[in-house]
C-alpha cells in the first residue's frame, strides 16, 4: 500500500511516499530554518506563507516519476501545530484526495513522531515512549499503536525549547539543539562546579513522570551572567546544560521503566537526534539491559515519512473511517489519541 504524506505543522515543508509504513520511496523536505534564524525562533506568519510558496515544488519533487493514481492513501499532519501552517498541508492533501478519489487520513503530529523509529526498526510492544521535541516532552506507556497511556509531560518548557532558548541567550543561532550538541561535544574538560550543581525540580511522587525545563534555563542564564562567562568558556556551560537536561529526561523515563517493569524504550522527536542522549541510550542498553530505539537522524525532526507511516497504521486499523471522499475534518489536539479513562 502506497501512502503519500504531507507535513507542514511547523517550519518544514515535507512530502513523502512510503510503502506499507516501512519503505521510504521518496522524501523531500524544505526547511525554513534560514528564514527564521534572525528571529531566533519560528515566526508563525512567515512559516505559513512559505509553506504556501513551497508546497507545490516539494510535492512535485517527492512525486516525480510516480503516478499519483497509484497512491492508495493521501495523508497530512492535522495537528497539533501552527494553524496557518497546518492548513497548507491539510488542504493540499484533501485536494489531492478529492482529485484522485483516494481516502484522506489526518495524522496527529505526536503519533507521527512516535511512529518514526518504527520505520527502520521492528519494535515489539509494550514499551515506554518518549516524545522530545521543540514543542513537546511527553512520556507514554505504549501497549500497541492504538492503546497509548499518557504518563506525564513537561509542566513548562519543552526540552528542545530549552536548547533553543539557551542558544538564543548565547547568540548561537537557531535551532539551538544541533548547535549546542556540536559545541558541547567538543569540550574535553568538565564544566565548572557552578554549572554542575544545578538541581532539577519535581522530585515529588506526583511528578514522577513530569518534566520541567524553565528553572534549568534560568539557572544557567543567571550563573552565566553572574560569572561573566566569555565566548571561549561558553561551550563548558553548554556541556553542563546538555548533560543536566538529558539526565532529567532519562531520570523521569527510567521511573516509568522501573514502575511498569518494561525494559523497552523508544525515543522520538527532534531532541532524539542529540548525540549525548544517544550515547546515554547505548550505556542504558549495556548496563541496564534496556532495549532502546530511536529513528535515524533524518527521521528525528519533522518529516513527512513518519506522517505517511502513521497514516498507514491508522488506516489499516479502521479503513471505513476514511472511506472514499469521506473527508474527515479532524484537527487533532495534543493528546486526542490517549485512551479515555486512562490516567492523565
Ligand atoms: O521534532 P522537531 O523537528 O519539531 C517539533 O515538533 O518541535 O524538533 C525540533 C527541536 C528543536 O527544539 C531543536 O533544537 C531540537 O529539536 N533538536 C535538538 C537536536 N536536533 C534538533 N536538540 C538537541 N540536540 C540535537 N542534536
Ligand atoms: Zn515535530
Amino acid at each position: 500500500m502506497l501512502v503519500l504524506g504531507i507535513e507542514t505543522s511547523c517550519d518544514e515543508t515535507s512530502v513523502s511516499i512510503v510503502e506499507n509504513g516501512k519503505n521510504i520511496i521518496s522524501l523531500e523536505t524544505y526547511s525554513q530554518i534560514d528564514l527564521h534564524k534572525d528571529f531566533d525562533g519560528v515566526v508563525p506568519e512567515i512559516a505559513s506563507r512559505n509553506h504556501l510558496i513551497k508546497i507545490l515544488e516539494v510535492l512535485k519533487k517527492a512525486t516525480n516519476g510516480h503516478s499519483l493514481n497509484k497512491i492508495d492513501i493521501i495523508s497530512a499532519t492535522s495537528g497539533p501545530g501552527l494553524v496557518g501552517s497546518l492548513l497548507v498541508g491539510t488542504n493540499a492533501a484533501k485536494s489531492l484526495s478529492l482529485l484522485f478519489n483516494k481516502p484522506y487520513v489526518p495524522v496527529n503530529h505526536i503519533l507521527a513522531h512516535m511512529y518514526a523509529p518504527h520505520i527502520e526498526n521492528e519494535i515489539p510492544f509494550p514499551y515506554i515512549g518518549l516524545v522530545a521535541s521543540g514543542g513537546h516532552t511527553i512520556l507514554f506507556l505504549v501497549r500497541s499503536f492504538h492503546d497509548i497511556e499518557f504518563l506525564g509531560s513537561t509542566i513548562d518548557d519543552a526540552v528542545g525549547e530549552a536548547f533553543d532558548k539557551i542558544a538564543k541567550f548565547f547568540n548561537l543561532g537557531y535551532p539551538g539543539g544541533p548547535i549546542i550538541d556540536t559545541l558541547a561535544n567538543n569540550v574535553e574538560f568538565n564544566p565548572p562546579d557552578e554549572f554542575q550543581n544545578i538541581s532539577m525540580p519535581l522530585p515529588e511522587e506526583k511528578d514522577r513522570y513530569n518534566f520541567s525545563y524553565s528553572g534549568l534555563k534560568t539557572a544557567i542564564i543567571y550563573r552565566a551572567k553572574k560569572l561573566n562567562i566569555s565566548e571561549k568558556e561558553t561551550p563548558y556551560v553548554l556541556k553542563a546544560f546538555q548533560e543536566i537536561a538529558i539526565k532529567h529526561l532519562l531520570d523521569k523515563t527510567l521511573n516509568a521503566i522501573k514502575d511498569f517493569k518494561i525494559k523497552r524504550l523508544v525515543i522520538s522527536g527532534g531532541v532524539s537526534a542529540n548525540s549525548y542522549l544517544r550515547k546515554q541510550l547505548e550505556i542504558l542498553k549495556e548496563e541496564k539491559k534496556i532495549d532502546t530505539y530511536t529513528a535515524s537522524i533524518k527521521l528525528c525532526s519533522d518529516n513527512a515519512a513518519m506522517v505517511a507511516g502513521r497514516a498507514y497504521i491508522d488506516y489499516l486499523n479502521n479503513p471505513k473511517e476514511y472511506g472514499n471522499n469521506s473527508l474527515k475534518n479532524a484537527v487533532f489536539s495534543r493528546l486526542s489519541f490517549v485512551k479515555k479513562g486512562k490516567r492523565e
